[in-house]
């Protein structure tokens, strides 16, 4: 074993974000009953937004950033992981007030693991990360509520980024009917279609000033963007569906009527991903495993160097990522 590795450390001087690589040694890492050799962490749009100190994510500086990693146990005193298992980590305080995956190694309390399922390796677990894991969830909601595929059709909005394309995905693979709004309806109109939508419209149809009621049109919506697209995501919600808002991509402002709520028995169903209890994440990983096609998830992202996250921070908040980034931490 090395006695240094590399870690990607954010750190804040004079009101100012930096990042850099350095070599750590296990005595700075953090208290934890798990040492785990991690293998990939990825970029978010948390990540993105943690990496260039553009909304107060981090709360304690230096910080390892990185909300997701998939790792190799190497040690635990918890005698339910032992050296050798594949784990998984998505949020629980990661890059926030605890040192996530953008390092070689990490030291994890046992709690927030999660064993990785069979069906998937350790690159997989991480191009579905906490993206995946939170389109899951908004699935999860619009089945629980009682959304069939045969009640009408579900819109995912911000669908060619990472929780938007895997979600699409999950709906198709379901039988859903999908709608996908993209504000890149030429250059990822393709990508949709293959993952499984059946139609496109552009995002600037949502995000306008909306009527408070509008044509009921969807039986459920995934929401990644928040507020204009969502108020008119709940404006266009049919009696009794549901909106599962999980994202604030074009903002955290919801300009909203409550008529939808009081004339159409509208559910808005918040997603949380980073604090959902275990049993509920296992759950949600255990469908993941019984839904992602191997080949069609292997479309959806790219496996780039730790070097490389404070450019993909930049470009995941612009809008220029499709789908999902990978961070093999060991490039
Ligand atoms: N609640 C939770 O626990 C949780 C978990 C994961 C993510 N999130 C949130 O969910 C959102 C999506 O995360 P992600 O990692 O999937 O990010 P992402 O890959 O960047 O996807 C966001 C997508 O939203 C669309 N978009 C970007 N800017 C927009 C704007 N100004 N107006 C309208 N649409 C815009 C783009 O899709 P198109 O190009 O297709 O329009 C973009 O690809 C983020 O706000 C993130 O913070 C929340």
């Amino acid at each position: 074993m090395s006695d240094t590795f590399a870690a990607l450390v954010i750190d804040k001087e004079d009101k100012t974000v930096s990042t850099e690589i350095r070599q750590l040694t296990l005595e700075d890492l953090p208290e934890g009953d798990v040492l785990v050799d991690i293998a990939y962490s990825t970029v978010n749009y948390k990540d993105g937004l943690a990496v260039t100190g553009s909304m107060p994510i981090v709360r304690e500086y230096p910080m390892v950033g990185g909300i997701d990693l998939a790792a190799t146990v190497v040690e635990s005193s918890n005698a339910a992981y032992a050296p050798g298992d594949k784990v998984l980590v998505n949020g629980f305080g990661l890059s926030e007030n605890r040192w996530g995956g953008y390092a070689q190694k990490q030291r994890l309390k046992s709690e927030w693991l999660v064993k990785v399922p069979e069906a998937f390796s350790l690159e997989e677990v991480a191009a579905i990360g906490t993206a995946g894991y939170t389109a899951m969830l908004c699935v999860m909601a619009i089945q629980d509520w009682g959304v069939s595929p045969d009640t009408g059709p579900v819109l995912v909005t911000g669908a060619a980024g990472g929780v938007g394309s895997v979600a699409v995905m999950l709906l198709a693979k379901l039988g859903y009917k999908v709608t996908a709004a993209t504000g890149r309806v030429d250059e990822a109109g393709d990508f949709l279609k293959k993952l499984g939508a059946e139609a496109l419209i552009a995002r600037d149809e949502l995000a306008r000033d909306s009527k408070p009621l509008e044509r009921e049109t969807w039986a459920a919506v995934v929401d990644t963007v928040g507020a204009n697209t969502l108020a008119t995501a709940l404006a266009q919600t049919r009696y009794e569906g549901i909106v599962a808002a999980c994202g604030l991509a074009g903002g955290a402002a919801l300009p909203a009527s409550v008529m939808p709520f009081i004339l159409r028995g509208v559910t808005l169903r918040g997603i949380d991903s980073v604090m959902a209890p275990l049993p509920r994440r296992q759950r949600a990983w255990n469908e993941l495993a019984q839904l992602i096609d191997h080949d069609l998830l292997a479309t959806i992202y790219s496996v780039e160097p730790l070097s490389k996250v404070p450019e993909l921070a930049r470009d995941i908040l612009a809008g220029h990522i499709k789908g999902r980034v990978v961070v093999d931490v060991n490039t």
